[in-house]
């Protein structure tokens, strides 16, 4: 039997830090699992402490901003193992505390949607069938989270992937230039990113089903794994988070690995949000 092949990208801190352990227990012995890192001195460090752990773990180097990353990480396995069995993106350019839009916006933009549309090009070719394609995004994606005048342009039912990051250029361009609060976009950056990075996975999964390259019996979702204190989380706890509610990144961890290894003959959730095996709606 061919042994299962994962990645995690974006496997460093946080929650995609405690993924490999989780996620090989799941895929079971024989599994290898690949994880990225943005420098060589953070990637060898992981293979080294994950080898510790008993995973089969092997690094690679991925940056979610160079376009030409994720087909190169893609090419490297397909050129090792013929195909992927599990794909989790969690690398995320994350909003900092006291950093105003105007200076995150387009780095945000420019990785978690532009980014997550590239990893989503370049895996769903190599991905096996019943293979499993997670984007790690957010409940802050909803878009409940949006004034209802601008919800229609995330009409992932109907919009095209590329026509949804037009939608999160639009948003960078009025932040920039001081417009985006007339408009109706929320102060916090991340409610906007978040909302693209699930718009662009749903829409492209629908486009992936409809036009008939979706492997056999894969599916395609966006996670959220829930309020967890990480970096990310540390400086907002006790005002956008309440410090009670925080899972540890293992716990994270769980609902994320469950969603990446649905067993074969899964149907749904496809195309969803799915947040510790529970599916919340978009909205769209
Ligand atoms: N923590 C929460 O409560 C929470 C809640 C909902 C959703 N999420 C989502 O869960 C994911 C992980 O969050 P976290 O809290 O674990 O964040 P974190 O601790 O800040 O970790 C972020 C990870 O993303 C990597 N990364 C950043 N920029 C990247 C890039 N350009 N290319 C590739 N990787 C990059 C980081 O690598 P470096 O070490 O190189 O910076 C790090 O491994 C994010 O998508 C986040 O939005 C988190």
């Amino acid at each position: 039997m061919t042994e299962k092949i994962a990645i995690i990208l974006g496997a460093t801190r946080g929650i995609g830090r405690a993924l490999p352990g989780v996620l090989g227990a799941a895929l079971g012995t024989g599994a290898i699992i690949y994880v990225t890192a943005r420098n060589a001195a953070d990637g060898e460090r992981l293979a080294r402490e994950l080898g510790g752990e008993g995973v089969t773990a092997r690094w690679l180097a991925f940056d979610l901003a160079d376009p030409a990353s994720p087909a190169r990480v893609a090419a490297i396995l397909r050129e090792r193992h013929g195909g992927v069995d599990v794909v989790v993106q969690n690398g995320a350019y994350m909003p900092r505390n006291g950093i105003s839009a105007v200076e995150d916006a387009r780095p945000m933009i420019v990785s978690n949607s532009h980014g997550t549309l590239r990893v989503l090009r370049s895996f769903l070719p190599i991905l096996r069938p019943d293979g499993r394609l997670v984007i790690v995004a957010s409940s802050m994606g909803l878009l409940r989270n949006l004034p209802e005048h601008l919800r229609a342009r995330f009409d992932t039912t109907r919009a095209d992937p590329d026509a949804i990051n037009a939608t999160m250029d639009a948003y960078v361009s009025a932040v920039e230039a001081g417009a985006a609060a007339a408009e109706g976009w929320p102060d916090w950056v991340n409610y906007p990113s978040k909302v693209g990075q699930v718009a662009v996975t749903r829409a492209f999964a629908r486009w992936a089903k409809e036009a008939g390259v979706l492997p056999a019996g894969a599916l395609i979702n966006a996670a959220c794994p829930g309020v967890t204190l990480t970096d990310a989380t540390r400086d907002f706890m006790g005002t956008v988070f309440k410090p009670e509610d925080a899972q540890t990144p293992e716990q994270a961890a769980l609902g994320l690995a469950q969603l990446a290894t649905l067993p074969a003959g899964t149907s749904e959730p496809y195309g969803e949000l799915v947040r510790h095996g529970k599916v919340l709606r978009f909205g769209d």
